[in-house]
């Protein structure tokens, strides 16, 4: 490959989109599967291929916000209205969501698992990435809702996978902050001169 200071410049500057300011339209079919076809180059020791991806959009994201208000009132039977009606617009706040899930071979013979869940933390900021590259706003979210039993089951989960994020994806917004933050210099020292 050349070298690239396009990408390099993408890399520097890189920021995430608050989800407020993500409004449709999403990426369209054809730009989403480039987008996603990024993860498959994410560095996978042993090629165990330890992800996968749910795309959740219109009647999927009404969906998600049922499930994420039903996971609330399990977490807190006392959980108000205006609690529960924050959750469902959680799912409702980004035209499209495409939902990151880690799969893991535990006691794999040569990979251990902090190598399976790193590929796939990898694979799912190469969609990050390509997302931002595309010229859509993106942003990697978790929280509680992301961890919960419940969500992962309604989500179709199988035992041996763990939902790692839950990636909004929209047109940035004129609200959207135009500038990232600013970013912290590498903490990097020389060892062993
Ligand atoms: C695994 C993971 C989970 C995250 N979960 C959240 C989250 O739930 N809420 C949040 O505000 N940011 C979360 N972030 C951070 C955002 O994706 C984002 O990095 C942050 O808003 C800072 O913006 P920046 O990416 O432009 O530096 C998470 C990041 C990662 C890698």
């Amino acid at each position: 490959m050349k070298p690239d200071s396009d990408l390099l410049d993408h890399l520097l500057h890189r920021r995430s989109t608050p989800p407020k300011c993500l409004a449709s339209p999403a990426p369209d079919e054809a730009t989403l599967q480039r987008i996603l076809q990024a993860a498959e180059s994410a560095p996978d020791h042993g090629g165990l291929h330890p992800w996968r991806f749910l795309v959740i959009e219109g009647e999927g994201l009404e969906r998600l916000g049922e499930v994420f208000v039903e996971a609330m009132q399990r977490r807190d039977p006392a959980a108000t209205e205006a609690v529960l009606e924050r959750e469902r617009e959680r799912a409702l706040r980004p035209p499209l969501i495409v939902a990151a899930i880690a799969r893991r071979q535990p006691g794999h013979a040569k990979i251990p698992e902090i190598e399976q869940l790193l590929a796939a933390g990898t694979a799912t900021h190469q969609v990050v990435l390509a997302t931002e590259a595309l010229g859509f706003g993106v942003v990697w979210l978790t929280g509680l809702r992301v961890y919960d039993e419940y969500v992962m089951q309604a989500l179709g989960l199988a035992a041996d996978e763990t939902l790692i994020g839950l990636i909004n994806i929209g047109t940035r917004t004129e609200s959207a902050p135009t500038k990232g933050k600013k970013r912290r210099r590498a903490e990097v020292e020389r060892w062993g001169d």
